[in-house]
């Protein structure tokens, strides 16, 4: 609905004002702004002025705005921030798969299988996937998405797939050195002089962040560092795959190179996590991918009662994590890794912001980004409490309704 506003009662500016009000819950995440960590605000309201918000507060404090519409009851969140996805790619692994769930073990030997899709595929065809899986997530909830190139491992197939994402997404992160290239697997380390050579060249244009997936049969640690310092000389920021599948020194090392985010985090010793806790590092737990790994849980309480910084993200990709769903890796993160409904809200926004250091999302206060969701809840704890349901009713960002 719409209401004609009160002369002056406008927020700065030539750009429109619309205010949502009667919101059961606001969650904007910032302490001062309301109660608890997720700075909660009740019957609240909230003005967003063209792509930014304008005003939080109580909704009987409401500015006049251009337009109104009453949320009656539901809960309004900041939208998530998904930190860590691989959407460039073809094909997909519906038999391996189904060959897990009967007992098969995942490894990392399936992304050839994507890599050649990929690499196969034309620029219109990973584009077309790429915008499928974007307004998936989007109706989910999701308005900040980083993504990844990976599944290409040449310079030419590298840069295509951060230059297809880059017109979707700013947050673009190279991941040449997902595993060693099918043509190297014999010479490992001329594929490592090229992921930090011409491929990097290619790829840096397009990228923000420089990622390695730091595993056995993958990369190990000395590869790993030469790659990450490779990109950050060219003004990429790391990112670490890090103790996904087994125990090993990705971790560490992501904090040593003070890397955004350590991805994972599966496999944790103590001084893993009392790296984490003194350093800069976000953990980014990715739960959808151990459900379809039938893998272990990563213990988040652990790391939350360590003090570390958690971000919850999807991984949609394919082969281990074939989900762009938000708020079902909230509900796996509250059923099976020790963490509360709120602390797993905060950790898919705020949390991922943290991850993508960004803070113009991921909160809902004045100045951010006008990138929220409406849902059909009254609080977001039913992410958890009623798994599966469609609850975001209404996502906007930039300010724009979408
Ligand atoms: O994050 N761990 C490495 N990369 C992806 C999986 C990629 C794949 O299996 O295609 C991940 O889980
Ligand atoms: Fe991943």
């Amino acid at each position: 609905s719409s209401v004609p506003s009160a002369a002056g009662g406008r927020a700065q500016g030539n750009s429109t004002t619309t205010a949502i009000t009667h919101i059961s819950s606001l969650i904007t995440n910032d302490p001062s702004l309301g109660e608890g960590p997720l700075g909660l605000i009740q019957d609240a309201a909230i003005v967003i002025d063209g792509d930014r918000i304008a005003w939080v507060g109580a909704t009987s404090k409401a500015p006049a705005t251009d337009n109104h519409l009453d949320a009656a009851g539901q809960a309004v969140i900041p939208g998530f921030v998904d930190s860590h996805s691989h959407l460039v790619f073809a094909g997909d692994r519906t038999a391996e798969f189904s060959a897990r769930m009967s007992g098969k073990p995942y490894t990392a030997g399936g992304i050839r299988t994507t890599v050649a899709a990929t690499r196969a595929a034309t620029d219109e065809q990973l584009e077309a996937n790429v915008l499928r899986y974007l307004r998936e997530a989007a109706r989910q909830g999701t308005t900040t998405l980083e993504t990844k190139s990976g599944y290409g491992l040449t310079p030419y197939d590298e840069a295509r797939a951060l230059r297809i994402a880059v017109a979707h997404t700013s947050e673009t992160t190279y991941l040449g050195a997902h595993i060693v290239a099918p043509e190297f697997a014999d010479d490992p380390g001329a594929y490592v002089d090229i992921v930090t050579g011409p491929m990097l060249d290619a790829c840096a244009p397009y990228a923000r962040w420089i990622d390695v997936f730091c595993e056995q049969g993958a990369f190990d640690r000395d590869q790993a560092h030469a790659i990450l310092s490779a990109g950050k000389q060219r003004g990429l920021i790391p990112r670490i795959h890090a103790n996904q599948l087994s125990y090993g020194p990705g971790v560490q090392l992501a904090v040593e190179l003070d890397a955004a985010s350590a991805d994972h985090c599966t496999h944790l010793t103590a001084a893993d996590i009392d790296a984490l806790a003194s350093g800069n590092t976000v953990a980014t737990l990715l739960p959808g991918a151990e459900f379809s790994t039938r893998a272990e849980w990563p213990d988040a309480r652990r790391l939350l009662d360590a003090g570390v910084t958690v971000a919850l993200s999807t991984d949609c990709n394919p082969g281990s994590s074939f989900t762009s769903s938000m708020p079902f890796c909230i509900a796996l993160a509250v059923r099976d890794m020790g963490m509360t409904p709120d602390e797993a809200i905060w950790s898919a926004t705020a949390g991922g912001a943290r991850a993508l250091r960004r803070d113009d999302v991921g909160y809902l206060r004045p100045g951010a980004r006008a990138d929220l969701a409406l849902l059909d809840a009254p609080s977001p704890v039913h992410f958890a409490y009623r798994p599966g349901v469609p609850l975001v009713s209404a996502v906007w960002r930039d300010g724009q309704r979408i």
